[in-house]
């Protein structure tokens, strides 16, 4: 594959930024990383998650990449700077869509669904401050929900059941904008408008990056030049990782073994 764009997620969340990445610049080859080893990204300390973006930038910009996507808001959060400052590649990094929810709340109540570790970290503060100081957000950590839907799918009854505890509050509490703030979640957009009223609208930051990519890649001179093709690498058991791909992506993608 010739200079493919780099995209890394904990797991198979960042399919769902890939999905938008390709709808938008299909004349790109990628190449996917996801970290199941690892998975989930949202209970671990900062200090792993930086040093594990830093391998993980390194491994995809040593096969060729010549850009990179930091599809996971959680490794952002950790990461973002160091990978930044430890590569020449354009970066892309991600974050929860505080920006755009403030400005579409109308009744000046956000929710953010997140890990942990994004809504714990500096950057998420800023972000809120810079952006979102004249609304009221309601933060809520989703522990345990990427997993379930890696694990078990997003029909599944443990998907449900986390949604029932983490989104179905958002209501009562007033939010009309709920933020989509973890690459995993649109996996259950469905599920999650469904816990909400209809008119309350749902954040998700993937088309947002696919043309910050594209500004990049034009910048760089660096546009097009693929074929549309797709590689899939992970540091855990790749069959599982091939079985997950089948039920999340809808068609089953070659996954291989990367020891980083
Ligand atoms: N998909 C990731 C994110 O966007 C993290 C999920 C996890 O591994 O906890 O934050």
């Amino acid at each position: 594959m010739k200079s493919p764009i780099g995209v890394f997620d904990s797991g198979l969340g960042g399919l769902t930024v890939l999905r938008a990445l390709r709808a938008r610049l299909p004349a790109e080859d990628f190449l996917y990383f996801a970290d199941t080893r690892f998975l989930p990204y949202g209970d671990r300390p900062e200090a792993f998650l930086k040093e594990r973006g830093l391998v993980i930038a390194e491994a995809l910009a040593a096969r060729g990449a010549k850009a990179l996507v930091i599809a996971c808001n959680t490794a952002t959060a950790a990461a973002a700077e160091a990978i930044r400052a430890a590569t020449d590649l354009p970066v892309v990094a991600l974050e929860p869509g505080v920006k755009p929810a403030a400005a579409l709340t109308r009744r000046g109540i956000i929710g953010v669904l997140a890990t942990t570790r994004t809504l714990e970290s500096e950057r998420f503060r800023r972000l809120v401050d810079n952006h979102a100081h004249h609304v009221r957000v309601l933060a809520r950590a989703c522990p345990g929900l990427a997993e379930a839907i890696e694990a078990h799918g997003p029909g599944s009854e443990q998907v449900a059941g986390h949604l029932d505890v983490f989104v179905t509050p958002l209501t009562a509490a007033g939010a009309d904008v709920v933020v989509l703030g973890c690459t995993h979640y649109p996996w259950v957009a469905q599920a999650i408008a469904a816990r909400l009223p209809a008119d309350v609208r749902i954040v998700d930051t993937g088309e947002a990056v696919a043309r910050q990519l594209e500004r990049l890649l034009a910048a760089g001179q660096l546009l097009g030049g693929g074929g549309g093709r797709l590689a899939v690498a992970t540091s855990g058991a790749p069959a599982t990782v091939r079985e997950t791909v089948i039920r999340l992506w809808g068609e089953p993608l070659p996954v291989e073994f990367w020891e980083i």
